[in-house]
């Protein structure tokens, strides 16, 4: 597996190489420019075995652990994946990763965060220069890895790319389940806008922020902000299931999970101008991501009418 960074054929270790990793291997691999291996991390042998049927070679390893993997002599790049983890608001997995890079001096460190550190401003617009206000542990544990990448990177002399991320959906990642089991949605009025971003136009961002000279935060998501009750019932129409039944805040405390209902009660409008702008990367809408997933996983058929897929935009 190879890597198109700029000016560089080094190593780029992927760390964490699960649904949004392993997409962006198998991406950088078709890189044509200043190729280099890719070298993923996994906590499982089972997803190590996964990524090196597909051909790209992985080595598993646990952070919580001992955090023993080689460090590639040739390392230029890391993209770090793997969420949070570690008492009293830090993430003491990230340290230990970090730590166990020894001396290595890559040229960039592209950290994958949450939108979740900017915490719930009622509905309010965020952007990168919004001062995050984390709201639970785990919010605050990712504020704290944010801070270790980029002191790690400061140390070396690295370039560090803080990428705070929507919530990621596409192919195996829709709410079908939830539409065939007939589990309700938050109706609109009780819910705030949601920011997501299709798993593609989050890989073509990491792409970005490891090949042009960008630093900093940016923030991840598709511009289009719409509530639960919106976007499962725009998967429904496509897929062709029933809509889904909507329900109020007060009936959601008794049908929905603890997670759902925390992930619920947090509403913010997430602005992008810096993946845009710097980045290079204008997300596509909803319509298009669930077409394009649902297309993928030989779930759509026919000529959809209105947005095109990504298929179709690149003539395939
Ligand atoms: N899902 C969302 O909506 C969302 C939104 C914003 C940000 N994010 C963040 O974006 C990142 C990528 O998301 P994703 O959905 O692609 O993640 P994912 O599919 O859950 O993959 C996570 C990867 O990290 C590895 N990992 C976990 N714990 C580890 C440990 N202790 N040591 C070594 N490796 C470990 C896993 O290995 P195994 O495969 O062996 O388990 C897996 O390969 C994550 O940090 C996630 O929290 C997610």
């Amino acid at each position: 597996m190879t890597h198109g960074l700029a000016g560089s054929a080094g190593t780029c270790l992927i760390a964490g190489c699960g649904y949004t990793g392993a997409r962006l291997a198998r991406s950088l691999a078709g890189h044509l420019v200043g190729q280099g291996p890719v070298l993923a991390l996994v906590r499982s042998a089972a997803s190590a075995a996964a990524l090196a049927c597909e051909g790209i070679q992985a080595v598993p390893t646990d952070f919580d652990g001992t955090a023993a993997f080689p460090v590639p002599p040739d390392l230029s790049a890391v993209v770090y994946l793997a969420p949070p983890a570690g008492p009293d608001g830090e993430d003491a997995r990230v340290r230990r990763f970090l730590s166990a890079l020894g001396p290595a001096r890559p040229r960039v460190l592209v950290y994958v965060s949450t939108t979740g550190v900017y915490g719930d401003t009622g509905g309010a617009a965020v952007d990168e220069s919004t001062p995050p206000a984390p709201a639970d542990d785990r919010a605050r544990q990712r504020l704290h890895a944010e801070g270790q990448a980029r002191r790690w990177c400061e140390a070396r002399d690295a370039r560090c790319v803080i990428l705070r991320v929507a919530a990621i959906y596409g192919p195996h990642r829709l709410p079908l389940d939830r539409l065939r089991r007939g589990e309700p949605v938050l109706r609109a009025e009780d819910s705030g806008p949601g920011n997501r971003i299709h798993v593609d136009d989050l890989v073509s961002a990491c792409q970005a922020a490891l090949a042009r000279p960008v630093a900093g935060v940016v923030n991840v998501a598709d511009g289009c902000p719409e509530g639960m009750a919106a976007f499962t019932a725009r998967v429904a129409a496509l897929v062709g299931l029933p809509a889904p039944r909507e329900v109020t805040w007060a009936e959601a405390q008794g049908t929905m999970s603890p997670g759902l209902l925390a992930f619920l009660r947090e509403s913010r409008r997430v602005l992008t101008p810096r993946l845009v702008r710097d980045l290079g990367v204008t997300p596509r809408g909803p319509e298009a991501g669930i077409r394009d997933s649902l297309e993928e996983m030989g779930l759509m058929g026919g000529s959809p009418p209105g947005e095109k897929t990504t298929a179709e935009r690149e003539g395939r």
